[in-house]
This record gives C-alpha cells, sequence and structure tokens, in this order.
C-alpha cells in the first residue's frame, strides 16, 4: 500500500509547485547542518576486492601475500555506492528505530520498505552482525582472527543464531554493531570474499531512516558514530584485509554520516561527514556538521539515489515506520529540499579537524 501520511494534503501541489514533505526540520546549510548532499557521486574507476584471506599457520602466522586482491572495475551513477552497503553504529547510542526502502529499479515510482527494526521487537529482514565470530556464530583461528557474528541482544557479544534475543536498542560505548539482509551468503552467493556469519547488504537505491539518540559518553575518547561501509568491508576484516580506501585503484566505498571525532582539538559533540571511494574523499568540511544528539531523539534519512546519481544526508521531524512504501515523488522533494551541497567532483571539502583516515573507527576494546 502507497502510503502519503507524511506529507500533508495542502502541500500536494501540481504543476509549478514543487511538492514539500512536512517533516522538514528548519533548514540550515551551514555550521549545525539540517542536510547535506553530495552530487556527482558516482564515476569510473576500481578498487581492489578481496577475493582470499590466508591466515597463515601459528606461531608466526605470516604468509605472503595474505591478502588476496584482484582489481575490480566499476562504473556508473553512485558507483560504488550503488554496490551492497551496511551500515555501521558505535556507540554510546540509544536506536529506537531502522527502516530501509528500495525501489524496483533506479526510475521506479515507489520505494517499498524491505527491512525495518522496532527497538524490543523482532527485526524484519535486518540481522544484526559485529565483530565476534568464533564463539556462538561466525569463526575464529589465531592466526585469522574473528570473522562476524551474530549479535546478540545488547549487541556487545555473539549469539548462536540471528536476532536469538529482542533488542532493546542500547549500544554501549565499547561497542560496534553493524546491519545486513536476512539473506546469507550460503543462499545466494555474494560479492567478493566471505567466511563465516556472512549476509548481504542492500544494493542499488536505498533509502536508510533512523532514529536514535547519542547520549553522553563516560570519558571523551569514547565517540559514537554512524557509517556507511560497501557491505564487503566488514565481511572480509573491517580493520586489516579490505576494500576500504582512498583513490585509486581502491576505495569500495565508505562514507561518514555523524561521526563524532574523539581526537585531541575535535568536538565530540558536532558529527562530522566524510564520503571516501576511488574518486578520493570529501566531506562536509570545517565547520560544518550534524549535532551530536545527546539529549533528544533525532530521526535521519540517508538517500542514495542511482537516478540523480546523489546522497541526502538529512534530519527529518519524524518518520512513520509503519509506512510500508515511499513514492518517488517524495524521495524527489527530499532531495530537492535545502541542503549543504558538496560535489564529489573535487577533494576540496575534507576536513582540517584532527583525524586520521579510517583511524577515527577504532577497533572495540578487550579484543
Ligand atoms: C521499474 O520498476 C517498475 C515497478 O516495478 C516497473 O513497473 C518498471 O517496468 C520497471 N522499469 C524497468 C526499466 O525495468
Ligand atoms: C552479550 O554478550 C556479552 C559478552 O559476552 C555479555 O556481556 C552480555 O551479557 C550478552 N548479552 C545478553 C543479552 O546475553
Amino acid at each position: 500500500m502507497i502510503s502519503l501520511s507524511l506529507v500533508a494534503a495542502s502541500t500536494l501541489f501540481v504543476g509549478a509547485h514543487a511538492l514539500t514533505p512536512n517533516n522538514l526540520v528548519s533548514a540550515s546549510t551551514s555550521g549545525s547542518l539540517s542536510a547535506l548532499k553530495y552530487t556527482n557521486v558516482g564515476g569510473t574507476g576500481s578498487y581492489m576486492q578481496v577475493t582470499n584471506m590466508l591466515p597463515g599457520e601459528w606461531p608466526s602466522c605470516t604468509v605472503n601475500p595474505s591478502c588476496i586482491q584482484t582489481e575490480k572495475q566499476i562504473s556508473g551513477n553512485l558507483a560504488p555506492f550503488n554496490e551492497e552497503m551496511t551500515m555501521v553504529f558505535q556507540g554510546p547510542m540509544n536506536i529506537h528505530n531502522i527502516a530501509v526502502y528500495q525501489p524496483a529499479n533506479s526510475t521506479a515510482a515507489t520505494w517499498k520498505q524491505t527491512s525495518l527494526f522496532n527497538a524490543g521487537q523482532a527485526p524484519t529482514n535486518l540481522v544484526f552482525m559485529n565483530n565476534d565470530g568464533g564463539g556462538a556464530s561466525g569463526e575464529w583461528s589465531i592466526c585469522g582472527g574473528a570473522s562476524q557474528s551474530y549479535a546478540n541482544g545488547t549487541w556487545n557479544g555473539a549469539a548462536a543464531s540471528p536476532n536469538a534475543q529482542i533488542y532493546n536498542g542500547f549500544l554501549d560505548e565499547n561497542s560496534q554493531m553493524n546491519i545486513m539482509t536476512a539473506e546469507t551468503c550460503q543462499e545466494s552467493a555474494c560479492d567478493g570474499f566471505s567466511r563465516g556469519t556472512a549476509n548481504h547488504g542492500w544494493g542499488d537505491s536505498k533509502m536508510f531512516v533512523m532514529t536514535f539518540d547519542m547520549p553522553p559518553s563516560s570519558t571523551p575518547s569514547k565517540t559514537p558514530a554512524i557509517w556507511g561501509l560497501n557491505a564487503q568491508v566488514v565481511r572480509s576484516a573491517q580493520y586489516g584485509c579490505n576494500c576500504r580506501g582512498m583513490g585509486s585503484p581502491g576505495g569500495c566505498g565508505e562514507i561518514d554520516i555523524l561521526e563524532n571525532l574523539n581526537a585531541a582539538g575535535a568536538n565530540p559533540n558536532q558529527g562530522v561527514s566524510e564520503v571516501y571511494s576511488f574518486k578520493g574523499a570529501t566531506g562536509s568540511g570545517n565547520n560544518n556538521y550534524f549535532a551530536r544528539p545527546l539529549d533528544s531523539i533525532v530521526t535521519y534519512a540517508v538517500i542514495f539515489d542511482e537516478q540523480t546519481d546523489q546522497i541526502l544526508i538529512e534530519q527529518l521531524s519524524e518518520w512513520d515506520y509503519t509506512q510500508t512504501a515511499v513514492t518517488r515523488s517524495v524521495i524527489d522533494a527530499y532531495l530537492s529540499s535545502p541542503a549543504m551541497i558538496v560535489s564529489f567532483n573535487t577533494n576540496a571539502r575534507r576536513s582540517e579537524r584532527p583525524r586520521s583516515f579510517m583511524g577515527a573507527h577504532r577497533r572495540r576494546h578487550g579484543h
């Protein structure tokens, strides 16, 4: 069923007037942002796809090479963000809801809800994973380390099967988890290397809607973040042998959506956004940020749109998670609403705040 519940009837003009969704927050396109839109996202290039990981043998664990990669050529709108993606979350965070909407093809008139999580309820076509393979699920070896695992109900340990426990939605400040669809790489082949517990991500055009807050940390060095990755990255080794990178050849796609930096000199309550691919990197730049929702619950939509070759990160005032579809005209209305616009033609707008490339996403403590 197509629902237009988020669009007031009075705003549905035909003709010259554009449709205006009634759940936009006050527009702010610099400083504390309401929306950031990356344009000219895709292109033609390549990245180093992981095709195997050789662990070597104890005690040296050395094998050369150990990370087996093959150059993969890609091109087109959104490339490489048209490939299957996962979203990664680092606490402290309360996650209240997550929904994913996808069109049947890049020009379809309707984006249907394909995945849903409401805290305290069993998810639909959405599996929570973390990097604790080898105990309850997934695999571990002394030289190869841990694969992904099914996350347990508190997201800080592994469970034997997907969604074995109910998630109340709190992710502690020492933990990371990521989301995948319910379809495993055994049921249908996944792109690139996978081992242990491995599922598909969301491919082609997609919209993630997420409602969350990021409460205070116990120390400034523990900062919450949400970022998107090519799903291949977590299926190999999220911190090690993977297809991440920046510039050519490399860069199978990372987008930091709201990343609060923990480096000295950075404001831990200002979330920066950056995008990385084989094209290089760009982002929100200095002094533009998404405010960390320390004591309020916020809703963000992240739209990856193949048709217009854009990625939009937009704060919304609300979302009706019972709506099972969104029309293309509503997607277009979000895409044309006020936003800070960053073209991915150049590498010009990266933040000069202290951070190291991909260094901000630390390994979990205690492992
Ligand atoms: C795109 O999907 C829509 C909805 O399923 C369908 O009607 C249309 O024929 C598809 N277009 C193409 C080019 O496949
Ligand atoms: C999940 O695993 C962690 C680590 O083993 C454990 O501390 C936690 O209690 C587990 N959560 C649940 C709900 O069993």
